[in-house]
């Protein structure tokens, strides 16, 4: 079993940029992945989608979403419309779409400029590079398989193909040493705990405070567990170490937040704002 290990980074906890550095940068790219590592982050948290040629893309939405992209012609694409499906694109059309111009209320301190959504592959690559030139830390990959019973054969493939697809690009890509698998789908967790039983995973969570009958459903016990963090108190933090986990909370936004979780005792951090995480 691989377990990500901490690096010698200036965090002495996994602090995991989510989306790259999303506060900061355009999510999901490139240089939102370059920004992350500049500030020391210890693993890049991003999400994948499939396009209609194969092609894995990194993106959060299985379609370009109107509050982040605009069309080829360059026009808004209208609240709430899911169309611009990336399952039904080839890897070509996607990258017509800009994700990064558009102002994200959200996030006004985001970085504008043109990027389109990277293919894993090309995300990979370029980050190894990037860390090799600068000589820092090789960063962790915390990588999310969005599928979901309601996106099957719409926007994504099943899960088995899904995570078949997956595995082998990043097989071919890094060392599986320095990369986790997660997912909201249990479908995608009870598969690879199947099928690829050295892989490490996060079991993805809205509510922690129903970790038992989770993990029971789950029917086997993930490396970590990776809880939205507003519900999670110290005594479930406990009881999972107890157990022998990690937990990784998400999305922690500020210095505060963070270190009254870290002060709980939680592994890790995933923060949209890596330059406001505790330095310790
Ligand atoms: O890694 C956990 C977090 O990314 C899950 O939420 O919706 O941002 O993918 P979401
Ligand atoms: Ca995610």
């Amino acid at each position: 079993i691989f377990i990500p290990m901490i690096s010698k980074a200036q965090f002495s906890y996994d602090l995991q940029g989510h989306r790259g550095s999303r506060g900061l940068m355009p999510e999901n790219t490139i240089p939102a992945m370059i920004k992350a590592l500049d500030l020391g982050v210890t693993t890049l948290e991003l999400d994948l989608a499939v396009t209609k040629d194969g092609e894995i893309i990194v993106s959060h939405e299985p379609y370009m979403n109107p509050l982040i992209c605009f069309t080829p012609e360059g026009s808004e694409i209208k609240d709430g419309d899911k169309s611009h499906n990336i399952y039904q694109m080839t890897f070509e059309e996607v990258k017509k779409y800009d994700s990064g111009t558009k102002f994200h209320a959200g996030f006004p301190q985001q970085v504008k400029f043109h990027v389109t959504k990277p293919r894993l592959k090309d995300l990979f690559e370029v980050v190894e590079k990037y860390v090799a030139d600068h000589n820092l830390p090789s960063p962790y990959y915390n990588i999310e398989i969005k599928s979901s019973v309601e996106g099957d054969g719409a926007y994504h493939p099943a899960p088995a193909e899904f995570s078949d697809m997956v595995y082998k690009l990043i097989d071919s890509s890094v060392s599986w040493e320095r990369v986790n698998i997660q997912s909201f789908d249990f479908r995608v967790l009870k598969y690879y705990n199947q099928t690829y039983p050295d892989v490490t995973l996060a079991m993805l969570i809205t509510d922690a405070t129903k970790s038992k009958a989770q993990l029971e459903e789950l029917g086997f016990q993930p490396q970590i567990y990776s809880p939205y963090f507003v519900a999670l108190n110290q005594e479930t933090v406990k009881e999972l170490k107890e157990k022998g986990m990690k937990i990784i909370p998400w999305t922690v936004n500020t210095t505060e937040q963070m270190q009254k979780l870290l002060d709980m005792g939680v592994d890790g951090i995933i923060t949209d704002f890596p330059n406001l995480a505790p330095k310790q």
